[in-house]
């Protein structure tokens, strides 16, 4: 693996950082009010970062997943609401389509996902199927030319604002995972019905909704991949998206070691910087560590998925590894803060609460060392 990063990816970098500074940055205030930041989904799109893996035959911008990886962890330094909205469009709003989608659903959806026209959602969770993903209840039933989806779907990120969703319903008699099956529905479907918004500790401007659906009926040609297929389509995109999450989380675990260094190097106390008490330097020291193996696990993931070699397992422990990362730099940052940091006047606040998510959705982090333990098992 190549621990630097080629031209292209480092000018994508350059121009994610210079893009979240100017255009990110001054509407953090208007997101934290709950504001979802349409206004900038729609620049994001115009400069191709709603579609960055996606080939250019799709009207993506046809650059490597690590490249799209860059562009999370860098958006998510400054708004890890905006990171997370970007990797639930992508890694599995749009990437199912594209790689289990026929060609006619790719060009009809994928196509308008990569141009960032429309914006993508995923619908796995249900009010009593969470971890245990294979125990859905959401029931699909063929009539005719069409499918009748009854269910319920919970925690939707992107939900209400995005115009395709990739749901998942039982349509055969088979237990557990067999017997699920995918769908692309979308929005103002008879019988989709938009549900309650969650309020949320943090991602304030990202929308988290119920959805709901009642006799909703969904054209046969939008089952995507085979009846039956659903539950591995769910599971392999969920190994992107994993890798999605672990970069937002490395972006906040880097935000907060930076602020905490700017602040330990400024706030005075006993005549001296608090950073030249060994106590606080010790923290940044331990923070940076770990920020730096998280990246290392991050980006590993990455070029595996990117050069289409197994990730599984190396997804599982970056998301495992950069969600605990986050939330303790971010506990960190707070403490280094003192009193201030427990304050809205400053930003640390707002990373302890956008960590906590990051080791909880796409899979928590019980979850994660259940599929890092099954293929350390397989592999024995
Ligand atoms: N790729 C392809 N296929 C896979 C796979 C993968 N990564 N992982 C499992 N499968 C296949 C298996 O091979 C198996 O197939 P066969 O039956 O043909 O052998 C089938 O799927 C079932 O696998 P398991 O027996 O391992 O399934 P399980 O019921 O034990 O569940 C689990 C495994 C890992 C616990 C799974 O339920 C899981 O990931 N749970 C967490 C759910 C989750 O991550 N939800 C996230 C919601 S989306 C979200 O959060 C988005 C957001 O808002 C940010």
């Amino acid at each position: 693996m190549n621990l630097h990063f080629t031209d292209e990816q480092s000018m994508m970098r350059k121009m994610v950082r210079e893009f979240a500074k100017s255009e990110v940055e001054p509407f953090v205030e208007e997101m934290e009010k709950g504001v979802f930041p349409r206004a900038i989904l729609k620049k994001m799109g115009a400069l191709g970062l709603m579609g960055i893996p996606i080939p250019e035959a799709y009207e993506g911008a046809g650059m490597d997943f690590t490249s799209y990886i860059i562009a999370i962890h860098e958006i998510s330094k400054v708004s890890a609401t905006l990171g997370v909205i970007l990797s639930v469009h992508t890694s599995v709003g749009t990437y199912p389509i594209l790689t289990f989608g026929t060609e006619q659903q790719k060009k009809k959806f994928v196509t308008k996902l990569a141009k960032g026209e429309h914006l993508g959602a995923f619908c796995l969770t249900e009010p009593n199927s969470g971890s245990d993903a294979s125990s859905l209840r959401t029931r699909a039933v063929k009539m005719g030319d069409h499918y009748r989806l009854n269910g319920t779907k919970v925690f939707i990120t992107n939900g209400g604002e995005a115009d395709t969703y990739i749901v998942f319903a039982r349509t055969g008699s088979g237990k557990g995972s067999q017997g699920v099956s995918a769908f692309i529905v979308e929005k103002g479907t008879p019988g989709f019905i938009i549900g309650k918004d969650e309020h949320k500790m943090g991602l304030n401007g990202s929308r988290t909704v119920q959805l709901t659906f009642e006799d909703a009926k969904v054209p046969i040609e939008n089952l995507l991949g085979e009846e039956g297929e659903g539950f591995k389509i769910a599971m392999a995109n969920l190994d992107g998206g994993r890798i999605g999450i672990a970069a937002q989380s490395l972006g906040i675990a880097e935000a907060a070691l930076e602020k905490a260094t700017k602040y330990a190097n400024e706030r005075q106390q006993f005549g001296k910087p608090i950073a030249s008490q060994q106590g606080i330097a010790f923290k940044l020291a331990d923070m940076a560590t770990t920020v730096k193996a998280a990246e290392l696990l991050v980006y590993q993931a990455a070029f595996l998925k990117g050069n289409q070699l197994p990730c599984g397992k190396q997804a599982a422990m970056a998301k495992l590894f950069a969600s605990k990362t986050a939330m303790d730099s971010a506990i960190e940052a707070v403490q280094i803060y003192g009193g201030n940091g427990y304050t809205k006047d400053y930003p640390v606040e707002r990373y302890f609460r956008d960590a906590k998510i990051c080791e909880i959705y796409e899979g928590t982090s019980e979850i994660q060392r259940i599929v890092i333990s099954k293929y350390l098992l397989k592999e024995k």
